[in-house]
């Protein structure tokens, strides 16, 4: 058995946490006892001040070879228009056609939940992102630039194709795993046109799903209810720029952005996985940021390339070291990330009744 992964650790903290993510990997490989072929690539932001490259025309083609790409962030202070990050990045998602950003929100220790009177094992749902429309595509522009008149304008995507297979794929996941409901979340009472095929959309896929409950929220009031009442949640589904903003709330249900894991997927075609947060720049290279949300997301990628076991062994560890507190300090230790990282590989085993 052997499976072949692209690393592209990225910018700031992203290079920090990938480096511990690689680490973990490594050692799953050893306990399980199977093969594991790492390649990174070291497009970000140095690279394309260097070379004015982002990613080279190749680079979607062997991405495609491999079983999974990670990614770790993107983001530097030298490049505030983000383009690297948009080729790399949202290149990436877009061109593969990764049209499911899949983001768990489970509590794995109950001292990371803020909610007051809430256990861990409450906080246990997963977002569906669309992650090829909306308000990501790119169409607009700006109008007398500089002006005192200038105007902005950046045009929400939604087509019935994108919408249906995003729908579908929330209700497929939770018919797999038993999820009771799936929670569509838009905007449709201000977003008459754009989000009207969302509500007409999910109507129409839900009604295919006899054994799966449905309900609808408005996102302001999805908002309010994953602070409220977290534990209503099986399945949220909603559009590109929702599913961004939410999934950091859903982030501090967990314990915050450093342990918050993500993958973008198209069924049966290559996928990339990253963990949620950014390359928090203040944090770069100072052994601080948290690995375990890009543990986590390795996991999720071992997993997602039929490797389930070796990815529930990473989680176990990843709980018996917040139990431990050998962690970093925003979930409670006193540990960098090297260190985290190490923590994790002393706490990986193959239980023994497998
Ligand atoms: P961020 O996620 O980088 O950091 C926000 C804050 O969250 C940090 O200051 C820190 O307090 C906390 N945090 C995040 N990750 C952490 C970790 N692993 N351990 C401990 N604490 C952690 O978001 P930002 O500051 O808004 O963005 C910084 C840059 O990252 C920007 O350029 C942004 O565009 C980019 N970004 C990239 C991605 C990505 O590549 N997937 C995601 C989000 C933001
Ligand atoms: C995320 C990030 C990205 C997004 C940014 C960096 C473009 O915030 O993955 O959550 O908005 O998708
Ligand atoms: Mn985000």
């Amino acid at each position: 058995m052997e499976r072949r992964f692209a690393l592209v650790p990225g910018d700031g903290i992203g290079i920090d946490v990938t480096r511990e993510a690689r680490k973990v990997l490594e050692a799953v490989a050893e306990v399980g006892s199977f093969r594991l072929e790492l390649e990174e690539f070291d497009y970000g932001a140095d690279r394309y001040l260097e070379t004015g490259e982002t990613l080279p025309p190749d680079a979607l083609d062997r991405f495609r070879t491999f079983d999974g790409v990670f990614m770790g962030a993107f983001g530097d202070p030298r490049v505030p228009d983000m383009k690297h990050a948009a080729e790399i990045l949202l290149g990436t998602r877009f061109k593969l056609d990764l049209y499911a950003n899949v983001r768990p929100v489970r509590c794995l220790h109950d001292p990371l939940c803020p909610l007051k009177n809430y256990k861990a094992s409450e906080i246990d749902f997963v977002v569906f992102r669309e992650n090829t429309e909306g308000l990501y595509v790119g169409m607009g522009g700006i109008f007398k630039k500089g002006t005192p008149d200038e105007i902005g304008i950046q045009e929400d995507v939604n087509t019935r194709k994108g919408v249906e297979r995003i729908i579908r794929h929330a209700f497929e996941y939770a018919r797999a795993e038993g999820r009771r409901r799936v929670t569509m979340s838009d905007k449709s009472n201000a977003l008459r046109f754009g989000h009207d095929i969302w509500q007409r959309v999910f109507a129409e896929v839900a009604s295919e799903y006899d054994d799966i409950e449905s309900n609808h929220l408005y996102v302001d009031a999805l908002a309010m209810q994953m602070i409220k009442n977290p534990k209503q949640f099986d399945v949220i589904v909603t559009c590109n720029m929702f599913g961004d903003i939410v999934t950091d709330i859903g982030a501090q249900l967990q314990g915050g952005l450093g342990m918050a894991a993500s993958g973008n997927l198209h069924p049966g075609q290559a996928s990339m996985f990253e963990p949620v947060h950014g390359s928090a720049p203040k944090y770069a290279g100072k052994d601080v940021a948290n690995p375990f949300g890009a543990i986590l997301t390795a996991a999720m990628m071992l997993e997602h390339s039929a490797l389930g076991e070796p990815a529930s062994w990473i989680e176990s560890a990843v709980r018996s070291c917040l139990e431990a507190g050998e962690c970093t300090r925003d979930v409670g230790g006193g540990l960098g990330t090297a260190a985290s990282g190490d923590a994790v590989v002393r706490h990986l085993e193959r239980p023994s009744s497998t």
